[in-house]
């Protein structure tokens, strides 16, 4: 049987990497917001998460069997300064959206993410207790509770790692650090700073098995290493075939953010590898990433 999947905020970064997902027995749509998106396999429609009659409209014209719920403000700095947007639009925007498919019977997964953790006590599991030190991570981690109380027999938690990915239309680190290292010029990364970071590419099939399998509760879908951000550019710069000198180690916890960031959100994500995630090792992805451009 072919299941349909509603994916919001398909023009971001993560949302880009759906692209080519589509197979017979999945048929897939998408939402965009202030930036339009053309994929060549996709229907993809305008729409603001806030707008409920519009994502009900949705619902009645698709009838998705699952919702994949990308859309967010994604950047914790951004979010530290505008606390009330975070809150209406990766908050409240969400519990309207959950109902809607509540009251259609329809899976919903909601893209939480790594930093619902406070850092201290990596690598984390799904049965660890959350304690975000910043608004994104509080309101994500706020979120997916009370997601989960609202309607807990067909809510699906996907806590995303840091992800890297080659997409132009919305670039993320890599592109800055792929582009910085190749004019010559020096990055910084911080050695005080670890992640299981994935391919965003990798990530995504972890989402569309979630939503095959229509798994319930809370899954990591973490990369397969816990790695420095420091030791992951110099991974980079060797791939590029760059002096790796060029890659400037850096403390994080000298650099002023209007975020604070937890040191290590590291993430066992073995639940998830055991129902068939498969996330590849970064310099494997990176070759075959720095190898299509
Ligand atoms: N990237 C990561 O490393 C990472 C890590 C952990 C968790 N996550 C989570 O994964 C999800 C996707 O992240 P991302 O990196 O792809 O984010 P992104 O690149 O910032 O994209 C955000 C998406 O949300 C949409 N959006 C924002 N406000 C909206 C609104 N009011 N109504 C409808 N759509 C709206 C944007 O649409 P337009 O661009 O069209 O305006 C865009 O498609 C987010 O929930 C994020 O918290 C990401």
């Amino acid at each position: 049987m072919q299941k349909k999947i509603l994916i919001t905020g398909i023009s971001g970064f993560v949302g880009y990497h759906f692209t080519g997902k589509q197979q017979p027995n999945r048929q897939l749509f998408g939402t965009y917001h202030q930036n339009p998106v053309q994929l060549e396999d996709i229907n993809c429609y305008p729409l603001d998460i806030r707008n409920t009659e519009a994502f009900i409209e949705l619902l009645e014209q698709i009838q998705p069997d699952t919702v994949i719920h990308l859309a967010a403000l994604s950047n914790p700095n951004y979010c530290e300064n505008h606390p009330e947007k975070c809150q209406e639009i990766n908050s409240a925007a969400t519990f309207h959206l959950i109902t809607a498919c509540q009251e259609r019977d329809i899976h919903f997964i909601f893209a939480s993410t790594d930093l619902v953790f406070d850092g201290k006590m990596a690598p984390y599991s799904e049965k660890d207790a959350t304690n975000g030190i910043m608004t994104y991570g509080s309101d994500k981690a706020k979120t997916e509770y009370l997601a989960n109380l609202m309607y807990p027999n067909k809510v699906t938690i996907a806590r995303l790692p840091l992800q890297y990915g080659w997409c132009e239309e919305a670039p993320n680190f890599l592109t800055n650090w792929v582009k910085t290292l190749q004019s010559g010029e020096t990055i910084n990364a911080f050695t005080d700073e670890y992640r299981t970071a994935a391919w965003a590419g990798d990530v995504v099939d972890g989402l569309l098995l979630l939503a095959e399998q229509e798994e319930k509760g809370i899954w990591h879908l973490g990369g397969p290493a816990r790695q420095s951000r420091y030791d992951f550019a110099v991974e980079l710069a060797k791939i590029l075939e760059i002096d790796t000198t060029l890659v400037l180690p850096v403390l994080q916890k000298n650099i002023k953010m209007a975020a604070a960031r937890p040191a290590d959100v590291s993430m066992n994500s073995e639940k998830a590898v055991q129902l068939g995630y498969a996330p590849g090792m970064a310099a494997k992805r990176l070759k075959m990433i720095l190898g299509k451009i």
